[in-house]
């Protein structure tokens, strides 16, 4: 987008005050001598690139209201009554700065989108399905969508410059809103990783307290067993071995009574 020339020519060094007229877009320039011009909402060829740029944030900020209303009329998981409030907060000043476009684009002589049809061509941040209604997700989508939507601002001030500080003012103020609604959304995506990182210690925590329990019950009863085994074998090769021993020994008596018939 190349920039806005100045048409606020009027504004000057010798201006002392610059008072803004209840009058939508009238601006009131006083200067030395008190004399008092009225710039009215006539419509100057050169706004017809800042309407072009103000319709496209107006359809971005018509998206971006659909795109809070519904998420938070779908959203599940953690930290989900939180998430709702601010989306429905952000769906509200989304629509909001819609009007506030829309006026201007009136006051500089052009015609906001007439219809929704028009919004995804006009859009520069476009818009993102809640398909995931998870916490995580639905805050994600948002934060893109809010960082699009202040870089979207930054470049449209870049633009006007010191060309029309009513329209430089209002964009400035909505830009705020954006940052504040992205900081917003980053806080409630920090809190989850939290949950999610305290979630996965305890999660540690007691698999490793099962793990040692496990480990001291299975040393205890392999102890256990051990002795017990190495009592009955040892029980069960004495007997056996002394029986054994005997019976060897009976033979060998036997073989020797044997050896003494047979003299
Ligand atoms: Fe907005
Ligand atoms: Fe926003």
């Amino acid at each position: 987008m190349k920039k806005i020339s100045v048409y606020t020519a009027l504004i000057g060094v010798s201006v002392l005050a610059i008072a803004f007229s209840p009058v939508l877009g009238a601006q009131e320039l006083r200067d030395v001598n008190g004399a008092v011009t009225i710039q009215t909402n006539e419509v100057k060829a050169d706004n017809a690139e800042l309407i072009e740029m103000l319709n496209e944030a107006l359809a971005d900020e018509w998206l971006a209201h659909y795109q809070y209303w519904v998420g938070a009329k779908v959203v599940v998981g953690p930290l989900k009554n939180e998430l709702v409030e601010q989306l429905i907060e952000h769906s509200e000043d989304e629509l909001r700065h819609a009007g506030m476009l829309a006026d201007r684009i009136i006051e500089l002589g052009g015609t906001p989108l007439l219809s929704p049809a028009d919004w995804f061509e006009y859009s520069d941040c476009g818009y993102e399905s809640p398909v995931d209604p998870s916490t995580e997700s639905i805050a994600q989508q948002n934060l893109e969508g809010e960082l699009c939507a202040i870089e979207a601002y930054t470049e449209i001030l870049e633009v006007i410059g010191d060309s029309d500080p009513v329209t430089y003012d209002m964009i400035y103020k909505i830009r705020a809103d954006e940052i504040e609604h992205a900081h917003d959304l980053q806080v409630i995506l920090d809190d989850l990783e939290s949950m999610d990182e305290q979630g996965q210690g305890a999660g540690q925590g007691q698999q490793g307290q099962q793990g040692q329990q496990g480990q001291g019950a299975g040393q205890g009863q392999q102890g256990q067993q051990g002795q017990q085994g190495q009592g009955a074998g040892q029980g069960q090769q004495g007997q056996q071995g002394q029986g054994a021993g005997q019976g060897q020994q009976g033979q060998g008596n036997m073989n020797q009574q044997d050896m003494e018939d047979k003299d």
